[in-house]
């Protein structure tokens, strides 16, 4: 073979060598760049043999080679020693997996879902700070200052005297909206709450609310149950009916307890509602005199209600979880069920 045309297949092999083995680049360094045997020194001492016209060419080919052969070595050194460092190939012929999209947390999706209802009601939307004073979270909604709940067991308390806590519901947000606003007050304050409880599958120190309040001229506990019960209604199911138990809070009188129709069952008794028929998912009661006056409010003009729920407790309602815990832990293949 013509000595140009051994080195343009020279070329074309340099060009089409490659390898995934180490030692394997080094043989092929040697066979070509070799001080002492390597193809290109016997070639370059060629060079005297060739046709003057030739000379151009020959030289030009040569120096080619050199480059394209040290290229290559270089190339192959670096891309098989970071495959060693990373030990991972790329494959890309690999077909396309697609981008996993995230879902809403069940908590979330919950809270829009009960701020559009009441948003449709005409309330407004309130939030505040998670650190409370004791004067918010308790001394303006009458809790007697021996009040248990205002033990060390429920809260947690970050200070002493004063008393700097987190806060154990959102009605503190509604204490501070009754500083800046004058009735016709109507708010919903949606937040995280905190209480020194022990976690289990029905409590846990983290959780979320949202309180509502209302204070207008001539609001009457009847104005309170219907709104309930539209809530009820809107958030589970048309069928659905409420029923109110009498209970106790230190800011409202009378108070109640809200239990919603059994979704599963439809009142006649299941499991999930303990065979009563009935699911509890909210406190409520008509605004204390007392804590309308403690925060500039005047009792004899106006009157009001207030109501407070968590929205774990809805969520599991809604949507059959049956441990709190799952709301905390973050496991995917409980949160891909909410997409
Ligand atoms: N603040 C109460 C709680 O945290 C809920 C509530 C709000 C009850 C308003 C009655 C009226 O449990």
């Amino acid at each position: 073979m013509d000595i140009l045309e051994q080195v343009k297949a020279y070329l074309k092999e340099t060009k089409e060598f490659t390898t995934d083995k180490l030692d394997e680049v080094e043989a092929f360094r040697i066979k070509f760049l070799s001080k002492k045997s390597g193809t290109l020194v016997d070639l370059f001492k060629q060079f005297k043999n060739i046709e003057a016209k030739h000379k151009k060419e020959y030289g030009q080919l040569l120096n080619e080679l050199k480059d394209s052969v040290s290229d290559k070595v270089e190339f192959l050194k670096q891309k098989l020693t970071q495959e060693k460092d990373t030990n991972q190939k790329i494959d890309l012929s690999l077909p396309y997996s697609g981008v996993e999209t995230g879902s809403r947390h069940p908590v979330s999706l919950v809270r829009d879902e009960i701020i559009d209802i009441f948003l449709r009601l005409g309330y407004n939307i309130s939030e505040g700070p998670e650190i409370e004073d004791d004067e918010h979270v308790f001394g303006r909604l009458n809790f007697p200052l021996n009040h248990p709940a205002r033990d060390m067991q429920d809260t947690f308390f970050i200070e002493k005297n004063p008393d700097i806590l987190l806060r154990t519901h959102t009605s503190s947000v509604q204490v501070r909206v009754m500083d800046n606003a004058k009735p016709p007050i109507r708010t919903i304050s949606p937040g995280r709450v905190f209480r020194n409880e022990a976690i289990s599958a029905r409590a846990h120190c983290i959780f979320h609310q949202i309180e509502g309040l209302y204070i207008d001229e001539n609001v009457s506990f009847a104005d309170l149950k219907h709104s309930l019960l539209y809530f009820a209604k809107e958030m589970f199911d048309e069928s659905a009916q409420i029923r109110l138990r009498p209970s106790y809070f230190p800011f409202t009188e009378p108070s109640a307890e809200v239990d919603v129709s059994c979704l599963l069952c439809n009142t006649k008794g299941c499991n999930v509602c303990k065979h009563t028929g009935w699911l509890e998912i909210l406190g409520c009661g008509m605004v204390d005199p007392n804590v309308l006056e403690s925060n500039g409010i005047d009792s004899n003009k106006y009157s009001g209600f207030a109501f407070g729920m968590g929205l774990e407790r809805i969520a599991m309602l809604k949507y059959g979880i049956n441990d709190l815990r799952h709301f905390f832990e973050n496991d995917l293949r409980f949160l891909r069920q909410f997409k």
